[in-house]
């Protein structure tokens, strides 16, 4: 029987149908899915921190309420995140215990510290302007809900990129020293912003096996090209230079031509040498002890709803 499922998942995959939750699938696919899942959840509630710093400390109260709706978001993209892995078979709790165990990984890129106001600007132009390059393209997932909860994911996430665009582009044209603390955080945020994308082709041992499942639609590299052609205009508007002397166009390719990417530098912050691992590992660890009475109130009125309606 395992040949015929084997053969119903692959012809499913060659017709791009969509894999569900009661379909068979190898034990392989829904461990990479669960992988990549549980890190894309964690770097939705991780990457709160950064930004939530700045909620008491934002200019005006329009920007202070654009930012907790965009904080906010970071929460429930995580939770549908969550949600879709738990169809793999695997509970929310299981996967913030590997988190918090350092475990299981989050995106790099949460382990960079937001220094001024501005880098909440560079933050929702570079950072959320990376994840929607890398997660439209998961909107096709041969798995359906995750591919269904990037389509919602998307949506809200092209508001946080506009939103942190149009603030770097009233610093920018700002005082003197309104520029400069906006050229300062992209000058901070757009190399390790490109490293979101993950290392290049010829090292990302995952690519293979996750396109050929149609699970990583586009490579490493591709996408990180494609966010570096679509910034480079942007940055013009913006009146401000991208931290890269090798940056510039080249005819034949169609593409921009860009600087080498630290990559030492990368592989540090993934083994947890990075500006801010430790502060970010802890504020999670401590917000979930924190919100301990949280679940078990929770868990004491499901109980109670259960017993008064005789289940
Ligand atoms: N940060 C941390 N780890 C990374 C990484 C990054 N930026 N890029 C790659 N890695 C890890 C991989 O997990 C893998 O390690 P592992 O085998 O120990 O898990 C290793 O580096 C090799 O990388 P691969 O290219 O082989 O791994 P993948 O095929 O998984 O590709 C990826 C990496 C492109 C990030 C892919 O996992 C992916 O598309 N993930 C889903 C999207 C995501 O997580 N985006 C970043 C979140 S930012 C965000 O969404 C918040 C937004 O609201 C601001």
């Amino acid at each position: 029987p395992q040949a015929g499922l084997l053969a119903a998942f692959e012809s499913a995959l060659a017709e791009d149908s969509r894999i569900e939750p009661r379909d068979w699938m190898p034990d392989a696919y829904r461990a990479t899915l669960i992988r990549q899942m549980a890190q894309h959840a964690h770097s939705e509630i991780i990457g709160m921190q950064p930004e939530a710093n700045w909620i008491s400390r934002a200019p005006s109260l329009r920007r202070k309420a654009i930012l907790m709706a965009k904080v906010q978001d970071e929460a429930g993209h995580g939770l549908y995140l969550y949600s879709a892995a738990e169809t793999l078979g695997v509970g929310r709790d299981e996967l913030l215990d590997k988190l918090h165990a350092g475990r299981q990984r989050y995106s790099s890129i949460f382990n960079y510290p937001t220094l001024t106001w501005a880098d909440v600007g560079a933050v929702g132009w570079l950072v959320d302007g990376a994840a929607i390059t890398n997660q439209v393209p998961l909107c096709r997932c041969s798995y359906g809900p995750y591919a269904r909860a990037m389509v919602r994911i998307c949506k809200e996430e092209s508001f946080h990129q506009r939103q942190g665009y149009e603030l770097l582009l009233a610093l920018s044209r700002g005082t003197e020293a309104q520029h400069a603390m906006a050229q300062d955080a992209v000058d901070r945020w757009w190399w390790p912003s490109l490293m979101m994308f993950g290392p290049p082709d010829t090292e990302s041992g995952h690519s293979e096996q996750s396109m050929a499942w149609k699970i990583k639609r586009h490579s490493n590299d591709e996408l990180r090209q494609r966010f570096v052609d679509i910034c480079v205009p942007q940055a013009e508007v913006l009146g401000l230079t991208l931290p890269d002397p090798a940056l510039r166009w080249n005819e034949e390719r169609g593409a921009h031509d860009f600087g080498d990417i630290d990559w030492t530098e990368f592989h540090e912050v993934l083994r947890g040498n990075g500006p801010c691992n430790e502060q970010r590992i802890t504020q999670r660890r401590t917000a979930h002890e924190q919100g301990a009475w949280v679940r078990e109130a929770a868990t004491a009125y499901a109980a109670k709803q259960g017993t008064e309606h005789g289940e």
